[in-house]
């Protein structure tokens, strides 16, 4: 002790909080122990401990956290600090600094699957020494979803072998980015073994809307609950008199009950009171142990502000110095960093310190090789800079800056934040340039790790002090700011600031900048769905780069307006520009930029057609994207060949892109490229008819799409999902999808303008939906809607793919005959273009039925038959299903029962092994009609899920013909055999024709004659 005039204190009242008895909260204390047992179990969950200051929040947790200790539990204990409030990701980067620090390089790269590089973007003092990386270029929603998904899967890798807690601190002064993190985390760690619990001050959400935001987000989801903190209770009081002055109840009585009256049962209140009258005498150590509890005028704070004030008025000028110098710091504080601002002799400091700390101010602890001091109580830091005054407020902030600048030297910038919320407090005038200098730093890194509200923040502060004291602010700052903004969806803010910042450049005579900013402006009219108002701009933008004499620049300007042209539908035009961007690139020889030129031909032609123009697109951007090392380009290439395999009915192909495409996706750690790739995989597997594996993949990739909140995404899987439910039999479940989809596609504003993706999507699904329930007029009427808007967008693929085909199938079983005409027209012609086979082979379903009804019933049965062995051959083993009901419709007309009922025990066998329990009644119902006694409707497996013409080629292959061979046999292509056979193999799980024909020999399938 270092005051002669402090008295006698009981041990516990000078002791830290995790010896200080805990009372009063029996309830929370079984509540916080069975979520810990939860966790340990696998069972991850968040909790928000909430309550006013004092109340015992970070007592309770303390008492949690020991717990788990005991458990085994990791413990990871961040807080917040007000300082840090605009610092990205320093709540997390607190909890886990220390415990990341611990793990060998190598176990880290393990956890992380390699992806260390992304947890060092969020924590760079992990990586100390090397200095800032730079952020890797492309889509920021896409990376800033790499971020946040690494981290949280690296936290249950990390927590699968020991279980984890991860305690949270004053949340009302986190950076949104922690905010943003802790949402990201809590919806992930319910299968975890991770326990998070969270703290803040302000249940009623007074303070920021980020906490308010994320909480009840967290808890409307499920995701989290809510544990208040109430005041304790006058038994509690009596409790912890008895326990800290070892006082006996009955003597202790009277006063318990007048202290809890005043103190309203805070225990910070209550604990502070009683350390002033300790501090006063009122108290005292007597013979008999404590005495004092009968003073009848207890003279006794009346608010927590005043009792923290009488303790604090004994201090030494040193320490009261100290103090202040510590409140306005704002955070903890190392013994060197108060060395530097104090500019206190060393032993003046220590004595100082070891004052506060006696009168437990200040605690201390080791951190690293630092000493760290903090103080015991977020409300004695609050309580001292309160009353520090408008002049001396600004000038310790000054103060602070400038030491602390001067004791970082040379890696001043990596304190960035800091500095900048130091310097802007600061005098302003004299330290403005400064303030704008840290502040641009701070905003520089926060846009880097896609914390892009704290980038905001720190530039517009900038920004409004450059404005102040510079007599303006360049244009490089605002168009940072104008870039920000963007990012943050905030459109119109963005383009005043680019306006701001072209003018600045025109004044300059800087044409390249001009040419950058039309090129960003246009960008944002881009992405708010302005597509004329982007055409507009990038045209500026190529002109000024032209002038300029830049062609790089020139090239991507084209490339982006070749978008903004195809948006609108103007395909032709968009080639066009694409084709300019193509001759700039091959004149200045930029591989990486070739690649993008590549790839934006491949997105063209896919959309559009030829099919050719696309694939020799597609391979030219692989391969220059490959030698430039342009994995994200590589990737996007790759998905699109997949997309395009698909609809041209090369199964192998699908295979081939979609495997280079999740390779890629792993290498570059994202978690949406994955989801994107999904989405193709699902459509493939629904095809083939492994709906087992669609299902499971389309389960994965909604909860992927849901937590990163991908908006054009979600629909459309949702809707892909919904189609293999409803073909399942299971409607509501398909039903549940579709309505999803609906409200997700058509609720959104911000998408009125992009929205075919997942607008058409959503069409589909639910006339899918009228489909299935039979009710086919409903299914024309939502089928024509979704056609006309993809027919306005230019987009054809999507009315072809999935929609049309429904709607053609609804007006076939309604016999609409008109409908039906006209839809084998369009679907042929665009088909056609595109190379579209299912198009293509249900227009030929569709005209079976017109020459049906003309009376040429045998051109309808054979189109029927080409239609099916069409589609087989893709492979839409469903849809071919479905056609062959139809073929029997018409069988059944010319008088073939015999082939009538053959076709439908194909269907039969089909539908049972897909588990289409819908299609499968239907069947039965047919043959019923034709007098045939239904199979059984067990689902079949192996072999005997094979279609008949599969069949047919696997006795073929046993009997060791070629593809020619069989094909010819079979009268189909050669081409055609082999896509049948690559299907046979992945269906059966064969890897050679040996394996296969050895297998058709077990299972007898060589003794029956065909
Ligand atoms: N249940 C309790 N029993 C005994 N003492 C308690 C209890 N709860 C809190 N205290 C004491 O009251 C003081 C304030 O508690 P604590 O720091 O946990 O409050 P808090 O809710 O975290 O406040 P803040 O929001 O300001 O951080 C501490 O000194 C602590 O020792
Ligand atoms: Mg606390």
């Amino acid at each position: 002790m270092s005051t002669s005039s402090r008295r006698a204190r009981p041990a516990a009242v000078t002791t830290t909080l995790s010896v200080t008895p805990l009372v009063g909260r029996a309830a929370e204390q079984s509540t916080l122990s069975a979520a810990l047992a939860d966790a340990d179990a696998g069972r991850g969950r968040t909790l928000f401990v909430v309550g006013e200051s004092g109340i015992g929040k970070t007592h309770l947790v303390s008492a949690v956290a020991e717990q788990a200790s005991h458990r085994g539990f990791t413990v990871a204990v961040g807080r917040a600090y007000p300082v840090e409030s605009g610092v990205p990701y320093s709540v997390f980067s607190d909890a886990l600094l220390p415990l990341l620090r611990t793990v060998e390089p190598s176990v880290l790269t393990l956890l992380t699957r390699g992806g260390t590089a992304e947890l060092m973007q969020l924590f760079p003092a992990l990586d100390a020494g090397r200095g800032p990386a730079s952020p890797p270029r492309g889509d920021p929603t896409e990376l800033k979803a790499r971020l946040l998904w690494n981290f949280s899967q690296f936290l249950s890798r990390f927590a699968a072998k020991r279980p984890m807690l991860i305690v949270l601190e004053n949340l009302q002064w986190a950076d949104s980015a922690s905010l943003e993190m802790l949402h990201f985390v809590a919806r992930q760690v319910s299968n975890d073994r991770i326990l998070v619990i969270g703290t803040h001050n302000d249940p009623d959400h007074r303070g920021g809307a980020g906490l308010r935001n994320t909480e009840q987000s967290l808890r409307g989801l499920g995701n989290a609950q809510r544990l208040r903190l109430g005041p304790l209770p006058v038994t509690a009081v009596t409790e912890l008199l008895a326990r800290t002055f070892d006082a006996d109840a009955n003597r202790t009585h009277n006063f318990a009950e007048r202290l809890h009256r005043w103190t309203a049962g805070n225990p910070f209140f209550i604990d502070e009171t009683i350390k002033a009258l300790v501090e006063q005498g009122q108290l005292r150590q007597g013979p008999g142990g404590w005495a004092g509890w009968d003073v009848e005028d207890l003279r006794v704070p009346s608010t927590i502000r005043e009792a923290v004030l009488v303790r604090l008025a004994d201090l030494s000028t040193d320490a009261r110095r100290l103090a202040d110098i510590a409140a306005a710091m704002g955070t903890r504080a190392t013994h060197d960093q108060l060395a530097a601002v104090s500019g206190l002799e060393r032993d003046a400091l220590i004595t100082a310190i070891d004052e506060l700390r006696g009168a437990d101010v200040l605690t201390e602890r080791e951190d690293a090789r630092d000493i760290v001091y903090d103080f015991s109580h977020p409300l004695l830091q609050e309580t001292l800079y309160s009353e520090l005054g408008l002049a001396r407020t600004r000038t310790l902030h000054g103060t602070i800056a400038e030491s602390l600048e001067r004791l970082y030297g040379a890696r001043a910038i990596e304190h960035a934040g800091e500095l900048a919320f130091h310097y802007a407090r600061g005098d302003t005038r004299r330290l403005a340039s400064k303030a704008v200098e840290y502040l641009r730093a701070a905003g520089r890194d926060a846009s880097a790790k896609y914390a892009n509200r704290e980038a905001g923040d720190y530039l517009t502060a900038a920004l409004s002090i450059a404005e102040q004291n510079e007599g303006g602010a360049g244009a490089e700052l605002i168009a940072e700011l104008a870039r920000v903004r963007q990012r943050l969806g905030d459109y119109p803010g963005a383009s005043e600031l680019w306006q701001s910042a072209l003018d600045t450049a025109r004044e300059a005579g800087d044409v390249r900048r001009v040419a950058t900013i039309e090129r960003s402006i246009g960008l944002a009219r881009y992405w708010s769905g302005d597509f004329a108002e982007a055409l507009t701009h990038y045209d500026r933008a190529t002109e000024a780069a032209r002038e300029a004499g830049d062609r790089l620049l020139e090239a991507r300007v084209l490339i982006a307006k070749a978008s903004g042209l195809q948006a609108v539908g103007k395909s032709e035009e968009s080639r066009h520009e694409v084709e300019r961007a193509l001759e700039i690139a091959s004149e200045i020889g930029d591989d990486a930029l070739l690649a993008r030129v590549h790839r934006s031909l491949l997105l063209l032609y896919l959309w559009a057609g030829p099919a050719e123009k696309a694939i020799e697109s597609g391979r030219m951007a692989i391969s220059l994207a490959e030698s430039s090392g342009q994995r994200s380009v590589a990737w996007s290439a790759h998905w699109g060949l997949a997309v395009l395999a698909g609809l041209t009915g090369k199964a192998e192909e699908v295979r081939r892109h979609l495997h280079e495409a999740h390779r890629l996706a792993d290498e570059l750690h994202s978690p949406l490229f994955h989801a994107w790739t999904s989405e193709i995989e699902i459509e493939y597997l629904a095809g083939i008819g492994d709906w087992d594996q669609g299902v499971a993949v389309a389960e994965r990739t909604i909860a992927m799409a849901r937590t990163l909140g991908q908006r054009t995404l979600l629909p459309r899987v949702l809707v892909w999902a919904g189609l293999l439910y409803f073909g399942r039999g299971d409607v509501e479940g398909g039903k549940a999808c579709v309505d999803e989809a609906w409200e997700l596609a058509s609720n959104d504003p911000s998408m009125a303008n992009r929205d075919v993706f997942s607008t058409v999507p959503a069409h589909t699904g639910k006339a899918a939906y009228h489909l299935t329930m039979g009710h086919y007029a409903d299914a024309i009427r939502v089928g024509e809607h979704g056609l006309k808007i993809a027919e306005r967008s230019g987009y054809v693929v999507w009315a072809i793919h999935r929609l049309m085909p429904i709607v053609a199938e609804a007006s076939l079983w309604a016999n609409d005959l008109k409908r039906v005409m006209s839809l084998s027209k369009r679907m042929r012609r665009e088909s056609t273009a595109l190379n579209q086979l299912l198009g293509l082979a249900w227009a030929d379903a569709c005209d079976a039925l017109v020459e049906m009804l003309h009376g040429d019933k045998q051109k309808a049965v054979s189109l029927l038959q080409g239609a099916v062995e069409a589609l087989e051959a893709i492979p839409y083993v469903p849809d071919a299903a479905r056609v062959r009901r139809q073929l029997a419709r018409a069988l059944a007309e010319t008088g073939d029962r015999e082939g009538a009922t053959r076709e439908l025990r194909r269907a039969h066998e089909v539908f049972a092994h897909l588990g289409a329990e819908r299609e499968l009644d239907g069947t039965r119902e047919q043959l019923r009609e034709l007098g045939a006694r239904p199979p059984t409707r067990s689902v079949t497996q192996g072999i005997a899920g094979l279609t008949g013409r599969e069949l047919e080629i696997v006795r073929l292959v046993a009997a060791r013909r070629s593809n020619k061979e069989i094909g010819s046999a079979l009268g189909i292509s050669a081409r055609t055999a082999s896509t049948h056979l690559s299907n046979i193999f992945s269906k059966l799980g064969v890897e050679s024709r040996g394996e296969l024909a050895d297998l058709a020999r077990e299972a007898g399938l060589l003794d029956v004659s065909p």
